[in-house]
């Protein structure tokens, strides 16, 4: 593919990417403007958001911002509200909005509202997000959904049981929702990272044993970087992955073989 078709692969596609206020929201919302799509970058933290959207303006880029709390279905159908009104439809959705949790701890510990959280979040609000895209591709002919699953939606590890619960549950429900939307166009699919430097991991990989321990862990020997997952996104979500529906793409430099 030349250098000059790879630039205009989303030309004129609307792109709603959520939790986009850094780490591989933001490099996903780039990757898509850097290769013309307008772009609705959407996170709760409305600062950082709307820098990030600026700053992809200030590169030539056509990007606007939303504020949103996926946890809250009226909050979810405002941003999607929004992202039709900028750009006139939506063709494509990026759901990557996510929390980590704490690591450690005994079972039965477990705080039921930190469960309910990790859950309402990573879960649910990947579900409240699609509920409220699905009307707005369909209208506009919209092909794609990508949602931002993890190596932990296919093994498990110890001490972070609602995180794997919560990631488990994406990984169904886009297999589910895969089937369930693919007869309208719309192909459902995910991306399973693993280790990716970004501020979800950072103060994890502070600690320089553990960022050694988990470059090691990797069969590639490295941690892997926001770049690279949004790279995998731009590929689901393009036509080049036109019958690739209700998988999950490893990007986890071998994680998942091991
Ligand atoms: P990040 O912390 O940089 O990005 C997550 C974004 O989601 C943040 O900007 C945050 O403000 C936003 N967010 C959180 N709760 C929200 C809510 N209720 N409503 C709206 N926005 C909300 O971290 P990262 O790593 O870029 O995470 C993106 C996705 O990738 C998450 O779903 C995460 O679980 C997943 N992931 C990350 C891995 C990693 O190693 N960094 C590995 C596997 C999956």
């Amino acid at each position: 593919m030349s250098e000059r078709s790879r630039r205009s692969r989303f030309d004129g596609r609307v792109v709603l990417v959520t939790g986009a206020a850094g780490g591989i929201g933001l490099a996903t919302a780039r990757a898509f403007a850097g290769e013309g799509a307008s772009v609705v970058l959407a996170d709760r933290d409305r600062e950082r958001v709307f820098a990030a959207s600026e700053g992809i303006r200030d590169h030539g880029g056509e990007a606007t911002a939303a504020t949103v709390d996926v946890t809250d279905p009226d909050s979810v159908g405002d941003m999607v509200t929004a992202a039709v009104d900028a750009y006139g439809g939506l063709h494509i959705a990026v759901n990557n909005a996510g929390i980590p949790s704490a690591i450690g701890g005994a079972f039965e510990d477990i705080d039921v509202d930190d469960w309910r959280q990790l859950i309402d979040t990573n879960l649910t609000g990947t579900f409240l997000c699609m509920r409220a895209e699905v009307p707005a591709l369909r209208a506009a002919g919209g092909t794609a959904i990508v949602n931002t699953a993890s190596i932990q939606s296919l093994v498990a590890a110890p001490g972070m049981p609602a995180y794997i619960a919560s990631k488990h549950g994406v990984a169904g429900l886009t297999k589910a929702a895969a089937l369930d939307l693919i007869a309208s166009g719309i192909r459902v699919n995910a991306v399973a990272p693993g280790f990716i430097e970004t501020p979800m991991l950072t103060p994890v990989i502070a600690d320089p044993g553990i960022r050694s321990s988990l470059e090691s862990t990797a069969p590639i020997g490295r941690i892997g970087s926001p770049d690279e997952v949004a790279q995998a996104i731009l590929f689901l979500a393009s036509d080049a992955a036109a019958y690739i529906v209700g998988t999950l793409l490893s990007v986890d430099g071998g994680l998942a073989v091991l």
